[in-house]
């Protein structure tokens, strides 16, 4: 996706992947400064860690507590910062690593272009309260959800996002458990799916799909899982998480590049590699 979006802008850059440890990740990072890399993606289990090991946090890598981007910034002769490879390499006076998070808005871009769902005012039911869950739960709330039902194995991990929640923005009506009546969208963001011998992501027995009007599923592998097949024949629009992976990084491509990605390209790219 990536490279292919690097393609079509026309730059000369390469979008590689390295396997680095936990333990490594500050030495990668302060390495990959060292070489004048343009930025890098990280992923579990690096999204939290990273916060602690980059130089600067930009506000949204503040606000939703994890970093999935970074860009490395050169302080040129002037005194002003900006994308490393803007700036000569005579001129570098400094380099510095700028932590961002494209994650949370790639969820409600997602819902939006994916689903034709605004969240503001709709009543959501999210299935998770994992990382994944947490960060949905407190980007919806912050788009002025209408109503959020939060559900999880573990209920108390859901119940300390709905404290959070409360605590943040506090005009957002969440509860824990099932919906009493029908939702505008069923969200599932446990690992739920992944496997086909894997359990239904919730209780049947207290919730119908009959009564969503559409279901997000975070899997993008399967295309399909057993939950959006079902949510699909009860008559629900759906849409798999492969969105979430494409917005996320398009945002970062602009990050580093402070041009328009190029989606479409991105999206077929995309789809040629994980859908073989
Ligand atoms: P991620 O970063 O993808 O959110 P995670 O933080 O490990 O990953 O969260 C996984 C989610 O899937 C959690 O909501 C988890 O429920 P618990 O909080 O109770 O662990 C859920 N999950 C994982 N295995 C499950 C299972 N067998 N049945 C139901 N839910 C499960």
């Amino acid at each position: 996706m990536q490279n292919a979006g690097i393609a079509e802008l026309g730059l000369d850059w390469r979008y590689l992947a390295f396997d680095v440890a936990p333990s490594d990740l500050a030495s990668a990072i302060v390495g990959a400064r060292t070489m004048k890399f343009v930025g890098l993606n990280l992923t579990v289990p690096h999204k939290l860690l990273a916060v602690e090991w980059v130089d600067v946090l930009d506000e949204s890598a503040k606000v939703w507590g994890a970093v999935n981007t970074i860009r490395f910034e050169a302080r040129d002769r002037s005194g002003t910062w900006q994308a490393i490879w803007r700036v000569p390499p005579g001129e570098i006076a400094e380099v510095r690593s700028c932590g961002f998070n494209t994650d949370a808005d790639a969820l409600t871009r997602a819902l939006r272009e994916d689903l034709g769902l605004e969240p503001r005012g709709a009543s959501v039911l999210l299935l998770g309260a994992g990382g994944a869950g947490r960060v949905a739960a407190l980007k919806l709330a912050a788009e002025g959800v209408g109503r959020l039902f939060l559900v999880n194995r573990t209920m108390s991990k859901a119940g300390a996002i709905a404290d959070e929640i409360r605590t943040r923005f506090a005009g957002v009506q969440v509860e824990l458990g099932y919906p009493g009546a029908g939702v505008d969208l069923v969200l599932n963001a446990t690992s739920m799916g992944l496997k086909p011998e894997d359990p239904w992501p919730f209780d049947a027995t207290q919730f119908s799909l009959e009564n969503a009007r559409a279901a997000y599923d975070m899997i993008y592998r399967p295309a399909e899982t057993r939950f959006l097949a079902a949510a699909r024949a009860a008559g629900c629009r759906t849409a798999n998480g492969i969105g979430m992976l494409l917005y996320q990084g398009a945002r970062a491509l602009e990050i580093w590049t402070e041009a328009s990605a190029p989606v479409a390209v991105m999206r077929r790219a995309l789809e040629e590699n994980i859908y073989v």
